[in-house]
């Protein structure tokens, strides 16, 4: 699971919830694995700790990647669980692919302790906030009440529910018409109706224009 800033909706879990299924984990006796690529994307105050902070039993694996903070590419990550279980995790690695060459690891284990690796995150927090608001300000101006969403706080997405009744399919195929894609909510199962837009991969100066290319595919399908 993805307690903080999940994706797709960029939700944060309670800490009450995250007691309550530490909780019902520990009483039926399953493991949780907490996917966590985004906590430190954080751009509006700290994320809330880890559920392993709270977990006591050891019943938390938790993963931890550079994949949304650094580089995709790198497919370097890291993980906190109790020993036998890394074990046998970095075996089941190796027989799969021989495992990953030592070389990037180190180059991203120096980048880590590196005195680069904290200006670089708050680099990245500010210039993901600044995206973060110019596409709501995009959505406000180009469809004020044809769009409802929570502001995310972290991570890359927003999660965007439309107003009127269309179906997401459709409105992709209009979209990629225009030129602009995202992803239909009902890729990640939901229902229909809802998208997620992506604010971290395109130029600041991107981000108005594919908005209201998105609005004018949005407009279509509903006129
Ligand atoms: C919740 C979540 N976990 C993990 C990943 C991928 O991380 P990695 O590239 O380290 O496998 C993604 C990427 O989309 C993600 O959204």
């Amino acid at each position: 699971m993805n307690p903080n800033f999940q994706n797709p909706t960029g939700t944060v879990f309670s800490v009450e919830r995250r007691k309550q299924l530490l909780d019902v984990a520990s009483e039926l006796g399953l493991p949780i694995v907490e996917d966590d690529p985004f906590s430190l994307t954080a751009f509006e105050g700290a994320a809330p700790s880890p559920l392993k902070s709270m977990d006591s039993n050891g019943s938390v694996l938790y993963i931890g990647s550079l994949s949304k903070i650094a580089a995709s590419g790198l497919r370097i990550g890291w993980l906190v669980a109790p020993h036998s279980i890394v074990e046998r995790l970095a075996d089941a690695r190796q027989q799969m692919d021989f495992g990953l060459s030592v070389i990037p690891q180190q180059v991203a284990a120096q980048f880590i302790r590196s005195s680069y690796f904290k200006p670089h995150l708050e680099r990245l927090q500010l210039q993901l906030q600044f995206k973060r608001d110019l596409l709501i300000e995009s959505l406000q101006k180009e469809l004020p009440d044809l769009v409802r969403f929570t502001p995310p706080r972290g991570g890359l997405h927003l999660w965007c529910k439309l107003v009127p009744e269309v179906h997401d399919g459709k409105l992709l195929e209009e979209a990629i018409k225009k030129g602009v894609v995202f992803v239909p909510g009902s890729v990640y199962g939901s229902d229909s109706g809802f998208v997620r837009f992506t604010f971290a991969r395109p130029k600041t100066e991107e981000i108005g224009a594919g908005i209201s290319k998105f609005a004018e595919a949005l407009r279509e399908l509903i006129t």
